[in-house]
């Protein structure tokens, strides 16, 4: 079954890998209650899709940014009687989803942040705009970039850079960045880039990549703590499903495919160990199957049409 992604030249996000989204789903149409969870509802694009083709579906929407929710909510508004959107980070469902445990058809996940982000939200979420410090997806997020970047340790700054940016000049950079600190506060993300260009040798920046791309990538994800979200709710999320359920996780950068990787070849062998754990002390039987031994990438007309498909990787799994 191929589709088109609806109105999408309408709209800003476009939704990432939406036909294999929609293969997935439409083997387990019917279980439960019918009821989908989309995790990371956006401005709604893989919901209003779902929605679409699969009439009798109704959906529960996870998203934590309250301005971009309401704008899905107005883009779905046609279909108010068949969703329940919920303002909460996905990794609270627990407190939401405890009534539908068993009945959940299948869940999905589409990870990082939309294009509203960085194009229209004024939060500093890129370098290409000179905009306040913040990366907050949670306006009840205390910690914000700002912060981050001015009252860090040196030390700190330095490994978020290199755990969370994967930045192999990550020292450097945290040093420069407290070297110009001290003179004045680094407020905008122009301020933010340029210091983090200067401090990358010309030599080892990468063609047709900002040299900042890596340092704003780690500063959202300690921001928001986004990595901690991922591991705690996979470990959630397969409890609600029905059997022969659908858990659909679309990452856009290693260190999150290496989570749901790691979560779900674990759950393929039982084991619910925390991540941490160096020794599984399981004896459970396993609690999914894996779909994709690999992960799938988008088909080259999608990223040909969508440049931000180019780095997703899909990974499913099924429970048993
Ligand atoms: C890539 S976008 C999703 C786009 C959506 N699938 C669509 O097609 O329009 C990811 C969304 O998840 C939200 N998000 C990120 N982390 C979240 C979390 N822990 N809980 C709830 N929402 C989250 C972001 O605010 C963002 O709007």
């Amino acid at each position: 079954m191929r589709h088109n992604a609806g109105s999408q030249d309408t709209i800003v996000h476009q939704p990432v890998m939406y036909r294999e989204v929609l293969d997935f789903a439409k083997d387990v149409i019917g279980l439960g209650k019918n009821i989908f969870v989309d995790c990371t509802l956006g401005e709604g694009g893989h919901t209003e899709l779902l929605l679409e083709v699969y009439k009798d579906l109704t959906i529960i929407g996870f998203e934590r940014d309250s301005e971009i929710l309401k704008i899905a909510e107005k883009r779905l508004t046609q279909y108010k009687e068949r969703i329940n959107l919920i303002n909460d980070n996905f990794r609270n469902m627990a407190n939401h989803l405890s009534g539908a445990a068993g009945n959940i058809a299948g869940m999905l996940f589409d990870f990082g942040i939309s294009s509203y982000h960085f194009d229209k939200s004024g939060r500093g979420f890129s370098f290409s705009r000179d905009e306040q410090l913040d990366m907050r997806l949670d306006d009840k997020n205390d910690l914000n970039a700002f912060y981050v970047i001015n009252k860090y340790p040196e030390k700190q700054l330095a490994d978020i850079f290199f755990e969370y940016g994967e930045e192999r000049w990550a020292k450097k950079i945290a040093k420069v960045i407290c070297g110009r600190r001290k003179d004045k506060a680094i407020e905008k993300t122009g301020e933010l880039a340029d210091i983090v260009t200067y401090a990358i040798p010309k030599k080892y920046r990468v063609k047709n990549i900002h040299p900042a791309t890596r340092v704003f990538q780690a500063v959202r994800i300690e921001v928001n703590d986004e990595l901690t979200a991922i591991s705690r709710s996979i470990d959630d999320a397969y409890k609600y499903l029905a059997k022969g359920g659908v858990l659909i996780a679309i990452s856009f950068h290693s260190l999150e495919d290496r989570i749901v990787k790691d979560k779900f070849r674990r759950l393929s062998r039982g084991c619910t160990c925390e991540l941490e754990r160096k020794f599984c002390t399981c004896e459970s039987e396993p609690i999914v199957s894996v779909l994709t031994k690999k992960p799938l990438v988008a088909e080259r007309d999608e990223v040909l049409s969508n440049n931000r498909s180019r780095s997703a990787k899909l990974r499913a799994c099924i429970k048993l």
